[in-house]
């Protein structure tokens, strides 16, 4: 990409970007939330041109007008959102992207040309699996296949690894090795800075707009990469993971949840029998692989999934099964798993967004007239507080970049003194020096009191901030530890479904 320069009105996301990407290496592209990542590999791709600039592939100039051209050209791009049809088999979802040749769509060809293609990759999945059947993870390979089997040489990934469990992301990671060590072209996007240390040969890194630098990734190391994205130093927590908060005082029980069971989605058990407290000023982690009741636990809380049995009590109050506004309203924050579909509003502006939550009181809402100053003067607080890019209330919301509409919607459930707060992957998918912000946030909420239950998949942001940390597996907990005696064999175990006491067991002879 030769001297790329992309605007949107009057941002300018890309300018003058050199950027070359050789066949059989990983060149991970990284930088802070809203540096310009995805629109620099979306012209790649096909979906946006540029403003000015060259693309050459193989050395030769190209101009794309469409995905389709792109895809002809050998650049595939894996997007977060999988474009795939979710009533359809994975075969039928493969042929569909095919040009026809002759007869009809033939299936078992392409099923077996799958098999083939999945075996030499390490990419399993069922052809006669529907889509709507798979995992995020296996609907992410089926992804790339479609990408593979129309002949792309090089694939973009924006994110892979965000909605992946660890053990998915390791294997994607090998996934990604395999195809360099085929000759393929592998661009990377990612803010896990291990991640990238893991799988990259090089590392471009982007601020503002504009490339920093390109290095070999062997040549830096995460303090450097940081340093480089953010422009200034960051807090070593974040990159070393060495903090271990000691436990701080903490008051009377705030959140109780005894003995919960919920159906999930497919009207199976998802909870079964869950008990815990939570004090005022502590932090209560759950870990576990994503799937195993987590996402149930925090919508049953909040009052967006019905309890089937137990009872969910804030101090004294009994919310169990009360509406999701009567439990906000008594004093329970939520961060969402998805922001986008729960708590964000895209059509619209950053200050409406900024007040969804609080609007009915004071001094947002004087009587029945909203307040504009108040409201965008709140806004504006939230984005100065939080670095949301742009840094203007009247933007919509749906330019901004994925981080920065997090951002923003973390800024909000966390402001205030909610004497709960419910926080789902909190930080996944927003830059380190957000993360860092967030951090910040929870701690403080914890000092001035507030009881947190702390959702993560994340273990060294789980060994961070909470006091104690519980592992969920197919909806029971199997223990809990404090982060001093959570090492990665006994939270290991537990994620896969052995509790804690026979961890502990003694060997008998
Ligand atoms: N369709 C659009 N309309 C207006 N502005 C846009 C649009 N798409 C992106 N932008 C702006 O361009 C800039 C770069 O956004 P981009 O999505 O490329 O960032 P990113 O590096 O991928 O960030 P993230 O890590 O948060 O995904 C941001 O300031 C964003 O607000
Ligand atoms: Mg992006």
């Amino acid at each position: 990409m030769l001297g790329i320069t992309k605007r949107f009105g009057p941002v300018v996301a890309n300018e003058d970007i050199w950027f070359v990407a050789r066949k059989g290496e990983v060149h991970a592209l990284i930088g802070e939330n809203g540096a310009g990542k995805s629109t620099l590999m979306s012209i790649l791709a096909g979906f946006y041109r540029p403003d000015a600039g060259e693309l050459r592939v193989g050395g030769q100039p190209v101009t794309f007008r469409s995905p389709g051209d792109a895809i002809q050209a050998g650049i595939g791009m894996v997007y977060q959102h999988f474009m795939l049809v979710d009533s359809f088999t994975v075969a039928e979802n493969i042929v569909l992207g095919l040009p026809r040749t002759g007869v009809a769509l033939d299936l078992d060809a392409a099923e077996r040309q799958l098999v083939d293609v999945s075996k030499r990759y390490g990419l399993g999945v069922d052809p006669r699996a529907r889509i709507w059947q798979l995992s995020v993870g296996e609907q992410q390979r089926v992804e790339i296949l479609r990408l593979l089997i129309r002949g792309a040489t090089t694939l973009v990934f924006d994110e892979p690894t965000a909605v992946l469990t660890p053990q998915e992301s390791a294997d994607l990671i090998q996934t990604m090795r395999a195809l360099a060590a085929e000759g393929f072209c592998v661009i990377f996007i990612s803010h896990k800075l291990g991640e990238v240390e893991a799988v990259a040969d090089r590392i471009t890194v982007l601020r503002h707009g504009s490339i920093v630098d390109t290095l070999d990734a062997g040549a830096v190391d995460r303090r450097a990469l940081a340093r480089m994205m953010v422009g200034r130093e960051l807090a070593a927590v974040l990159l070393d993971d060495s903090e271990v908060d000691g436990a701080g005082e903490t008051g009377e029980v705030v959140l109780a949840v005894e003995n919960v069971s919920a159906l999930g989605d497919k009207r199976l058990p998802a909870l079964r029998g869950v008990s815990f407290e939570i004090r005022s000023g502590e932090t209560f982690g759950i870990a576990g692989v994503a799937g195993n009741g987590q996402r149930e636990l925090a919508e049953v809380i909040t009052g967006l999934r019905p309890a089937t049995e137990g009872t969910v009590t804030l101090r004294n109050m009994d919310i169990t099964n009360a509406h999701p506004r009567t439990i906000a309203r008594a004093g329970v924050a939520h961060v969402p798993e998805d922001r986008l579909g729960a708590g964000l509003v895209g059509p619209l502006d950053l200050a409406s967004n900024a007040i969804l939550r609080t609007y009915r009181r004071n001094p947002i809402a004087r009587g029945p007239m909203l307040v504009k100053r108040a409201i965008d003067r709140f806004a504006d607080r939230l984005i100065w507080a939080y670095e949301v890019n742009p840094a203007d209330h009247s933007a919509r919301l749906r330019d901004l970049s994925g981080g920065n509409q997090q951002k923003l919607l973390i800024a909000r459930e966390l402001a205030g003194e909610p004497a709960a707060i419910v926080a789902v992957h909190p930080t996944r998918g927003v830059d380190v020096g957000a993360s860092e912000a967030i951090h910040g946030v929870l701690r403080a909420q914890r000092v001035r009191g507030a009881a947190t239950l702390l959702i993560s998949e994340d273990l060294d942001e789980l060994i961070a901030l909470c006091d104690r940390i519980a592992v969920i597996y197919e909806g029971q907990l199997m223990g809990t530890v404090t982060p001093r005696e959570a090492d990665a064999e006994t939270l290991g175990l537990m994620m896969a479904g052995t509790p804690l006491d026979y961890i502990r067991q003694p060997v008998s002879a």
